[in-house]
């Protein structure tokens, strides 16, 4: 069986003052019956491990630079968030994608340099509405993935996927747990052909999951967690969907 994932995707929010809160309101919900982690602000990495450490919450980045060093002004490289403690990075996030134009490449190249520090990659899939309307959902996330697998050859089964779909994301518009089970179902049987080891990874949902959609979703066979922005900002939603996992 494997165990449940949740992971907050903090985006562009907080402050320290209100970071400290939700760690703290975290901290206290604790014991979860899945694995939980908060991927925050890179400025802020330092106090989170601090406030999280000896504790059983992990954390991680929300991007790393595919370079391991070097003249690349405003980037982070994935080891210095190991040297933060990171256990995670998201990678190919949707907002990443469409904002700073990431394509499959750069994603998996990104992917690679992460797990070369021992940072596992959250590596993201997900269509557009437009692309859902045409039909083409399983050839948009298949084709995501398959340039991470190939890229990662043989530690290809060391990573996380997160399915999330950009019609989903921040709108309110949660997939059905069968949609998402569906495409999850995909990706797992792409993933057991590819590494042999599918079965045992771990294929997150995203996507406006809240505390009232999140059992639904997380009670699918594929389903093995979740990845969760707005959500994740307050406490007591967040906390309530890390309940769910577990
Ligand atoms: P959302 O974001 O939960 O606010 O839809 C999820 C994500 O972007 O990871």
């Amino acid at each position: 069986m494997r165990r449940k994932l949740v992971v907050g995707n903090w985006k562009m929010h907080g402050s320290r003052a209100a970071n400290a809160e939700l760690l703290s309101a975290l901290l206290k919900a604790r014991p979860f019956g899945g694995d939980v982690a908060v991927c925050v602000p890179a400025v802020f990495l330092n106090e989170t491990a601090a406030t999280l450490a000896g504790s059983d919450l992990r954390w991680g980045g929300q991007d790393c630079s595919a370079h391991e060093q070097g003249a690349y002004t405003g980037e982070i490289s994935a080891t210095m968030l190991a040297e933060a403690g990171c256990r995670y990075v998201i990678v190919g996030h949707s907002e990443r994608r469409a904002y700073h134009r990431e394509d499959d490449a750069l994603v998996a190249a990104k992917a690679q340099a992460a797990l070369a520090r021992g940072v596992t990659p959250i590596v993201c899939v997900g269509e557009t509405l437009a692309q859902r309307e045409a039909g083409d959902t399983e050839a948009v996330v298949k084709r995501q993935l398959s340039v991470v697998i190939h890229q990662l050859a043989h530690c290809a089964s060391e990573i996380v996927v997160a399915y999330e779909p950009v019609w989903a994301i921040g709108t309110g518009l949660t997939a059905t747990p069968e949609q998402a089970q569906a495409v999850h179902h995909v990706l797992r049987a792409q993933l057991q052909a590819a590494t042999g080891h599918g079965e045992r990874m771990k294929i997150l949902y995203g996507g406006s999951v809240k505390a009232d959609n999140a059992a639904t979703l997380f009670g699918q066979p594929d389903i093995d967690g979740g990845l969760i922005g707005g959500a994740a900002l307050k406490a007591a939603d967040f906390i309530a969907i890390c309940r769910a996992a577990g």
